[in-house]
């Protein structure tokens, strides 16, 4: 998978490097190219930003440095790419959402600053391929870097061959709808906590039983919502 990331602070982007995505970078899984915003724009002081038309706090993103940041993008690509961009104000952003991204070819993150990007990028975007405006949840981040990280890692993984252990990705919260049981390791006892009995009798059915029941449990108390319909 091609992953174009745009943004004013490429650096938010190096860790990248690391971990399992990084591995998949290595291995040709992930080709991952970070763009400085910046770089299109042509005036003494690199602006990117200005007031907002009909007035109001903060400053909004010019379109001009996008439209040439995306137009380089698209030159390049070999398919029409979706465009990501994180937005408090766009749809939330699911495993399903994840899973869904991981099959295409060709990601594009838009990483918003300030009171946001003017609104015409995100329409003159969508002649260049898909736009998705999405939100990691209900609060709000200074930007969208955090976020784009946040969703990378989500989709990256569920890339075959980024995760070791594909199995691993399937009894996970979220995949079934139930949070994930919880989970323990050696010693047996801890700090005068017990592992609980069910998990060393060996007797693969009532571990099963019993995982099951917790995941139950927990996203009854925890996330009644997931549990709704
Ligand atoms: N940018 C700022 N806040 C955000 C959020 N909650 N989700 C995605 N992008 C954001």
């Amino acid at each position: 998978m091609r992953i174009d990331v745009v943004t004013i602070f490429p650096p938010f982007f190096d860790v990248l490097e690391v971990s399992l995505l990084g591995k998949a970078r290595g291995s040709g899984l992930l080709d991952v190219r970070v763009h400085d915003l910046r770089s299109h724009a042509h005036d003494r002081h690199r602006t990117v930003d200005d007031t907002p038309y009909g007035g109001g706090a903060g400053m909004v993103m010019k379109p001009e440095p996008w439209g040439a940041a995306l137009d380089e993008i698209a030159a390049d690509a070999t398919a029409a790419p979706v465009f990501v961009f994180p937005s408090p104000a766009g749809e939330v952003f699911t495993q399903a959402t994840a899973r869904a991204l991981s099959t295409e070819q060709h990601l594009v993150f838009g990483c918003g600053r300030y009171e946001g990007i003017d609104e015409r990028v995100f329409d003159y975007a969508s002649t260049l391929g898909q736009v998705r405006l999405l939100s990691l949840g209900d609060y709000v981040l200074n930007g969208g870097e955090v976020a784009s990280m946040a969703m990378i890692e989500a989709i990256g993984r569920l890339i075959p061959g980024v995760v070791g252990n594909p199995e691993s990705l399937v009894e996970e919260s979220h995949e079934a709808g139930l949070l994930e049981y919880p989970s323990y390791t050696k010693p047996a006892s801890w700090r005068g906590r017990d592992v609980p009995d069910v998990l060393l009798s060996g007797h693969h059915g009532r571990v099963a039983q019993w995982r099951h029941d917790q995941q139950v449990e927990r996203t009854r108390t925890r996330r009644p919502d997931l549990l709704d319909g």
